[in-house]
C-alpha cells in the first residue's frame, strides 16, 4: 500500500499534539444554532418518521421533499447517521451550512428532527491517515469501502468520532427543532472484533473479571485439552482454532466483553451528546434486540429504546413470522422501567404479494406494543450505493409509492389516537425469561448443536407465540425481573442458570406461579459448567420430575407428541429426552420409535404454583398454539377477548380508561364478539356485539380500565 505522506501528515497533524492525540475542543468550534422553535417535543403525538439522507440529493428537492413529507404526515425526519463526510469532509474542518439549512426547511413544514451521530461510516480521509480506525472479522481486517466494523478500542478512532460528535452536538443541542438524537447505528453489528485493540482490551477485561489467572482457568476448566494459560497475554482470539472450536467458557466471556465494549462505545457518545444537548431525547436504533448486545443495559445511556423492524407485515403468509416481531417489541418495552420505546426503522411497502394496508396495520402493532413513533425506511431510494433503488415512500421519479394513501389514512387517525395514547403503558401477567447469557453461551455459531437445538432466539420466538396465543399482553423480562406480578413465566432453553436465578424461579413456583421450562433446563451452571446433577437440576423437587440421561437427542423419524384427550399430533422434529416422573401428571406424550409413550410434556403442583416442563423441541408453531390452550385451560387464564385465528389482541392503559387493539391479520375479513359497550376510536363510534374487521385492518376498543384481568 502506497500511503501518500504529505497528506498522511497533514491529516494526522489535526489529530494529534503532544500528548499524542488531539482533544476535540482543540479544533475550531462551530457556533451553536438555535433555531426558532414551533415544534414541542413536548406536544404529545404518535411520531411518524421518516428516515432522509438529504446528502445523497440535489438541495434544491430539499424542501420539495419535505413539503411532500408533510402532505403524508411525516412530523419528523432523521438524518445525518452516514453523514460524516459531508460534516467533516477532511479532519478538523466542519461544514454545517447544509445540515442548517435541512433542518430550516423541515421547520418551515412543520417536521421535527432527529440527528444522528455519524460514527457507522467513517470518512475515507480518517482511514488513510489511521487505518487501525476500523477492526476486523475472522478473515482479516477489513477493507475499506461499506459501512460499520469501527475499532471500538482504537484510541485514535475514540477521538476523531469524539471531535465529529462534540462538533455536532455543540452547534445543535440547544436547537429546538432537533428533537432527539440517535447514536450511531444499528450498534452490536457486526457482532464481533478481532482487531488488535480489541485483543488487548479483551484480555483487560478478562483480568478484571477473574482478578487472577487461575480463577478464569477454574472457570474456562484449563486442564481440558491443556488449555490451561499461564499468562493473560497468553489468550487470543479463537477465531480459527484446529478442532473443536471455541471453549465455551471463553466463548460466553467474549460475548460478555462485545456487548460490554458496544455498551461503553454508547455511553461515550451519550456523554459526548448531553454535554450539549438541552430538552432532547437520545435512542439506540438496535439491528435486532436479540443479538449481540444486552439492550437492557443501555438504559441509563439513553432516554429510550428504540429497534430496527424488518420482519414480515401483517397479511404475510406466515402470519407466525408476523407476531414474532412482537417480541422484540415487547422485550424492548420491558427494557426500561418507564416503557419508552421506538420503532426506529420499518418498511415503508410491504412485499409485492402483501396488500399496501399492511403498512398500515403494522404501524398499530409498534403502537398497540406501547412504541412512542415508527421511523418508515425511507423517504427515498438511494441513486447509487449498496442500497440503490431500495423500496421507499417514494419512488426513483419522485412520484408517491403505492402505500402512499395509507400515510393519508393514518396521518388523520394519528393526529387524534397519538395524543390520547401517548402516555399509555402496558401491563402484562404473562411473561417470557430471556437470556442473554443463553443467547450467548451458543458462541458466534449461535447453535450447540446445529443438528439437534434450534437457535436459542427461534425458540424463543415459538414460546413467545404460544404466550401470545393466550391473547393476553406478554412482557419479555431478564432473569433478575421482578417476578411477582406474574402469573405464567415461560424460560425456554434455560440451559445456563445460576443457582441465585434457579432460586428465585422455585421461589416463583411456592409463590403462586406457573412456570414453563423445557428438557434442558438447569443443564449448566452460568459459566456454562455442567452442574453434578441430572437435569433438570434446581428445578428437580419443583419440576416433580428427573432426566434418565442428561443428554438430549435427534429424535426417531416421524416422531410426534400427543396431549392426552387431544386429536392433533405434532411432528417432534428438533430433539427430545427421556423424562422420568417424580409426581408429575403426564399431559402429553411421544410416540415414535424407541420413545412409545413416554412423557412429553408434563406439569407438577407444589405449594400454591405449578411447574410444566416439556420434554423436546419442536419446530411446529401449532404446537405451540395447542400448549397454550392447555395452559390457559389448566390455569384459568382468559383472553383479553375470544379471537378467531390470525387476529391478536394487545391493551395499554392510561388512568382509568384502556386501550384494546384488536388486529387483523387475515387477507379476509374477520367476525369478533365485544361483549361490552365501548367507543371505537378509529371510526367514532359506540359499539357492542358482533363487530366485523374488515382484511388486514383493526378496530380499536376505548373502555373502562379493569382492575386486574382474569
Ligand atoms: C437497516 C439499516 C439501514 C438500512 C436498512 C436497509 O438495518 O439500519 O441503514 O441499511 O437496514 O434494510
Amino acid at each position: 500500500m502506497t500511503l501518500n505522506r504529505r497528506s498522511f501528515l497533514f491529516g494526522a497533524a489535526a489529530l494529534i499534539v503532544s500528548d499524542g492525540i488531539a482533544r476535540a475542543d482543540a479544533v475550531s468550534a462551530p457556533a451553536p444554532i438555535r433555531a426558532q422553535v414551533n415544534i414541542s417535543a413536548r406536544e404529545p403525538r404518535y411520531w411518524m418518521g421518516a428516515a432522509y439522507y438529504p446528502e445523497q440529493y440535489p438541495p434544491d428537492r430539499w424542501d420539495a421533499d419535505f413539503g411532500k413529507m408533510a402532505e403524508l404526515g411525516i412530523n419528523v425526519v432523521r438524518v445525518g447517521e452516514f453523514a460524516w463526510s459531508a460534516i467533516e469532509p477532511s479532519a478538523g474542518r466542519f461544514e454545517f451550512d447544509w445540515l442548517d439549512r435541512v433542518i430550516v426547511l423541515a421547520r418551515k413544514h412543520g417536521i421535527a428532527v432527529i440527528l444522528g451521530t455519524p460514527t457507522a461510516s467513517v470518512p475515507p480521509w480518517l482511514r488513510r491517515m489511521h487505518p487501525g480506525v476500523l477492526g476486523a472479522n475472522a478473515f482479516g481486517a477489513y477493507t475499506y469501502g461499506g459501512r460499520k466494523g469501527i475499532a471500538m478500542e482504537d484510541p485514535v478512532m475514540r477521538e476523531a468520532a469524539r471531535r465529529v460528535i462534540t462538533a455536532e452536538a455543540r452547534r445543535y443541542g440547544n436547537c429546538a427543532d432537533v428533537i432527539g438524537w440517535q447514536l450511531s447505528n444499528e450498534p452490536g453489528y457486526p457482532m464481533e472484533n478481532y482487531d488488535h485493540s480489541s485483543l488487548l482490551g479483551f484480555r483487560a477485561w478478562l483480568q478484571r473479571r477473574y482478578g487472577t489467572i487461575a480463577k478464569l482457568n477454574a472457570t474456562w476448566s484449563g486442564k481440558f485439552w491443556s488449555n490451561e494459560y499461564r499468562d493473560w497475554n497468553e489468550i487470543e482470539f479463537a477465531t480459527n482454532s484446529a478442532e473443536g472450536g471455541a471453549n465455551p467458557g471463553y466463548s460466553l466471556d467474549y460475548r460478555r466483553y462485545f456487548s460490554s465494549v458496544v455498551l461503553d462505545w454508547l455511553r461515550f457518545e451519550s456523554d459526548l451528546v448531553r454535554q450539549y444537548s438541552r430538552g432532547q431525547f437520545l435512542y439506540i436504533n438496535w439491528p435486532n434486540t436479540r443479538w449481540s448486545v444486552d439492550v437492557r443495559q443501555a438504559e441509563p445511556l439513553v432516554d429510550a429504546a428504540g429497534w430496527d423492524d424488518y420482519g414480515p407485515m401483517p397479511g404475510s403468509h406466515d402470519q407466525s413470522e408476523v407476531l414474532a416481531s412482537g417480541l422484540d417489541h415487547d422485550l424492548l418495552r420491558c427494557a426500561r422501567r418507564d416503557q419508552r420505546f421506538w420503532v426506529s426503522e420499518q418498511p415503508s411497502q410491504p412485499a409485492v404479494s402483501v396488500p399496501d394496508t399492511a403498512v398500515r396495520l403494522n404501524t398499530y402493532m409498534d403502537m398497540a406494543h406501547g412504541s412512542l413513533g415508527t421511523i418508515f425506511f425511507e423517504w427515498c431510494p438511494p441513486v447509487i450505493g449498496s442500497e440503490r433503488g431500495y423500496v421507499s415512500i417514494l419512488e426513483p421519479d419522485g412520484s408517491y409509492g403505492r402505500t402512499a394513501d395509507q400515510f393519508r389514512k393514518m396521518k388523520s387517525e394519528m393526529a387524534k389516537l397519538g395524543p390520547v395514547l401517548a402516555e399509555a403503558k402496558t401491563e402484562a401477567d404473562v411473561a417470557l425469561l430471556y437470556s442473554y447469557t443463553n443467547q450467548w453461551a451458543q458462541g458466534s455459531s449461535w447453535r450447540e448443536r446445529p443438528n439437534v437445538t434450534l437457535p436459542y432466539d427461534e425458540l424463543c420466538q415459538r414460546y413467545y407465540l404460544c404466550a401470545r396465543a393466550l391473547l393476553r399482553n406478554v412482557d419479555v423480562v431478564p432473569e433478575e425481573a421482578d417476578l411477582e406480578k406474574y402469573r405464567l413465566l415461560f424460560a425456554p432453553g434455560l440451559r445456563l442458570v445460576s443457582n441465585h436465578t434457579a432460586q428465585r424461579l422455585v421461589n416463583f413456583i411456592r409463590g403462586g406461579g406457573v412456570l414453563v421450562i423445557d428438557h434442558r433446563a438447569g443443564l449448566y451452571d452460568e459459566d456454562g459448567r455442567l452442574r453434578p446433577s441430572l437435569v433438570p437440576g434446581p428445578f428437580r423437587e419443583v419440576a416433580g420430575l428427573v432426566a434418565e440421561s442428561s443428554l438430549d437427542d435427534a429424535p426417531p423419524q416421524g416422531c410426534t407428541l400427543r396431549f392426552t384427550g387431544g386429536k392433533e399430533s405434532f411432528s417432534v422434529d428438533q430433539s427430545l429426552s427421556r423424562l422420568r416422573p417424580e409426581g408429575a401428571s403426564i399431559l402429553a406424550t411421544f410416540t415414535g420409535d424407541g420413545v412409545d409413550n413416554l412423557p412429553a410434556v408434563m406439569a407438577h403442583g407444589l405449594e400454591r404454583g405449578h411447574a410444566v416442563t416439556i420434554a423436546a423441541e419442536l419446530s411446529s408453531p401449532q404446537f405451540y398454539k395447542s400448549l397454550a390452550a392447555v395452559l390457559a385451560r389448566r390455569f384459568g387464564l382468559q383472553p383479553i377477548l375470544e379471537l378467531p385465528p390470525g387476529a391478536t389482541v394487545l391493551s395499554r392503559k392510561v388512568g382509568r380508561r384502556e386501550y384494546l387493539f384488536v388486529l387483523n391479520m387475515n387477507r379476509k375479513a374477520i367476525e369478533v364478539n365485544v361483549p361490552f359497550s365501548c367507543r371505537e376510536m378509529i371510526g367514532d363510534k359506540t359499539i357492542v356485539g358482533s363487530v366485523k374487521i374488515p382484511p388486514i385492518d383493526l378496530i380499536l376498543l376505548e373502555r373502562e380500565a379493569t382492575m386486574q384481568q382474569t
